[in-house]
């Protein structure tokens, strides 16, 4: 067996992925990957929130047959668990995105490309047949905007998800200690955490170099970067407007990523979107933001089905999907958890991560006596504290 091989088969959970991930990475980019927004009480809310709710099992069913299968955004998927976008993915492993659209394809549910990915909308398309989304911030440069709309359109993705919670970038002081900013800023510590990587090293700087694939095309201001170029293009004055025109040019299944509180959800679906992301972006952006579960319950029942709501943060255990599904989600959603699969493994690795986490799911269902989706009720979970 080969060493990865071997990585992947102890790796019992998420959390034992999580470690070798770390160890695996130089701490820059370790930090990158697990870090949050300033005190990271969200990034630590995100976790908690699920600890706060306990399961309460049915009995005297026949679970000898048992289905996570939903529909979302138009898409059949066999489990209620997305793959969230996540820029930049080629720093943890070579694979990168195409990994990670393969893992969510080889366990039967849906990628969300980044807009801000490391490979570039038409590759990761070309990479499996499976269906995926693209996920699009609205850039300052309106035509950039549009252009990503069309070409997404174009290589086929079946739903755009729009992300609408990085009006300005955020605080993140991990990255700062670091150096992992906009330029990148690396004092002696982290050039020295990098050298401890030479792996890591020859992969992402020399083989497979880590670039923002989707713009390799554009031509920077003079004198800035294109890195540096991207950076100014977050929009501080986003409208409503705005999601009516992105809706409007897409013509097809949209949904919003990043709200929070429930006259926007509303506002939302008035506007054309048909799945909301309850989501703080794993942590990253306003620090001391609620959890997307603890918005969850409130929100499903002013919604009453007409929107499709996804939990997104924190999910690292089949009984959190369960958790969310019985307060009233149509599925969850989660980043960091392929993330930690592909810096272990790459492809096989995010596989690996996904599949752990669908195998637990179904396990789950059937100890707490659901056959299906629709069995998972609000009576099956209880608050704790
Ligand atoms: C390294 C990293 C990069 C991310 N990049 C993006 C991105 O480009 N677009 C986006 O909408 N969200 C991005 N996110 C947020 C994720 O889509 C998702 O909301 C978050 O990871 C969920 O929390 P979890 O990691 O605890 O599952 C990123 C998250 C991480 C960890």
């Amino acid at each position: 067996m080969r060493p990865n091989d071997r990585a992947l088969s102890r790796s019992l959970n998420i959390a034992d992925l999580r470690s070798r991930a770390r160890r695996r990475l130089p701490t820059p980019v370790s930090d990158f990957l697990e870090g949050g927004a300033e005190d990271e009480a969200t990034l630590i809310r995100n976790r908690e929130a699920f600890s706060e709710w306990g399961l309460v099992p049915r009995a005297f069913r026949d679970v000898s047959q048992v289905s996570g299968a939903v529909k979302i955004l138009g898409q059949n998927l066999e489990w209620p668990l997305i793959v969230s976008p996540t820029g930049g993915a080629g720093l943890f492993h070579p694979d990168g995105e195409i990994g990670l659209a393969m893992a969510a394809a080889a366990t039967g549910t849906l990628y969300c490309l980044s807009a801000m990915a490391s490979r570039s909308i038409e590759e990761v398309a070309q990479s499996t047949t499976a269906p995926k989304a693209f996920q699009l911030y609205i850039f300052r440069d309106r035509g950039l905007t549009r252009e990503l709309v069309l070409r997404a359109k174009a290589a086929g993705y079946a739903a755009l998800i729009l992300a609408i919670d990085v009006p300005v970038p955020a605080n993140r002081e991990r990255d700062k200690r670091t150096g992992m900013t906009i330029p990148p800023r690396f004092d002696l510590a982290s050039l020295l955490a990098f050298a401890r990587h030479p792996a890591w090293c020859w992969n992402t700087l020399v083989r497979q170099p880590v670039k923002l694939a989707n713009f390799s095309d554009m031509r920077a201001e003079p004198g800035t970067t294109l890195l540096n170029f991207i950076n100014s293009q977050f929009e501080p004055q986003l409208s409503w407007a705005d999601l009516e025109w992105v809706a409007g040019l897409w013509g097809g299944p949209i949904a919003v990523k990043g709200l929070l509180h429930g006259d926007d959800v509303e506002r939302a679906v008035a506007a054309g979107a048909s799945t909301i992301f309850l989501s703080n972006h794993g942590g990253r952006q306003l620090d001391a933001a609620v959890s997307g579960l603890d918005m969850l319950e409130q929100t499903a029942e002013r919604m009453a089905g007409r929107a499709e709501l996804i939990v997104d943060g924190g999910i690292r255990r089949g009984t959190d999907i369960l958790k969310a599904v019985a307060l009233g989600a149509s599925a969850c959603s989660t980043g960091r958890v392929g993330l930690y699969g592909l810096t272990v493994g790459g492809r096989a690795g995010a596989t690996r991560a996904l599949q752990l986490l669908r195998t637990e799911y179904e396990r789950d269902m059937a100890l707490l006596g659901a056959r299906r989706q629709d069995e998972i009720e609000r009576s099956c979970v209880r608050r704790l504290r």
